[in-house]
């Protein structure tokens, strides 16, 4: 399985899907790393495992259509069967994501459909919310809205701040997004009417949230 990632910040995410590859735990080849920012930590992840990278910043582009093209032709480029958006913190055109439907998986920090958007675990604590986790979906066109594939909860604590809330949900994000990883690459997810099944699901929910 060959995989586009795109993130635009510290990836963790990216890390946690590279070293489940380097252990053999997922068979999949990472063939390129994009991301909007070109100061992101997960592009000096990506180069230290010797994955090359591309920065496509939106200033350099005419329209956010033009910045699509741009990605959608690198990703076409690079021939992938998933682009796994690891902490990208922009919102894909419609055009991109019928383009690519069934094929972008994107991995938020919170129990979707509650609280979509950006910062979900200062939401899911003002909120007060007692239990919150992540969730692998599929991308669609609205915010955060796609099929869900998998999810996985934890507590939320009366003593959290959104750090500690981050920490404990970042835990279970990167068990959770290279699982998911792993199932795509045994063709066990079908999607059909925006649920998502999976065949042979025979992980614990208690240790991976599937
Ligand atoms: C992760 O918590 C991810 O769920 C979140 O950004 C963080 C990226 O961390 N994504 C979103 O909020 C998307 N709406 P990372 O760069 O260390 O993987």
């Amino acid at each position: 399985m060959r995989l586009v990632v795109l993130a635009s910040g510290r990836g963790s995410n990216l890390e946690a899907i590279m070293e489940t590859v380097k252990i053999g735990k997922l068979r999949a080849e990472i063939v390129s790393v994009v991301s909007d920012n070109a100061n992101a930590k997960a592009l000096e992840k990506a180069q230290s495992h010797g994955i090359p990278t591309k920065v496509l910043s939106i200033k350099n582009f005419q329209s956010r259509q033009d910045y699509d093209d741009a990605l959608a032709k690198a990703i076409e480029d690079a021939g992938v069967d998933y682009v796994v958006l690891a902490g990208f913190m922009r919102v894909l055109g419609n055009g991109f994501v019928r383009r690519f439907r069934n094929r972008i998986i994107n991995i938020h920090p919170s129990l979707l459909p509650a609280f979509p958007g950006v910062n979900a675990q200062a939401q899911a604590l003002d909120y007060g919310v007692k239990v919150s986790g992540c969730t692998v979906h599929f991308v669609d066109e609205g915010m955060d809205t796609g099929p869900v594939i998998a999810q996985a909860a934890v507590s939320v604590y009366d003593n959290d701040t959104a750090d500690s809330l981050t920490q404990r949900i970042l835990v279970q994000e990167h068990k959770l997004l290279p699982n998911v990883l792993q199932m795509l690459s045994e063709e066990r997810v079908e999607v059909s009417n925006r649920k998502v099944s999976i065949k042979r699901n025979n992980l614990n929910r208690e240790d991976g949230g599937l």
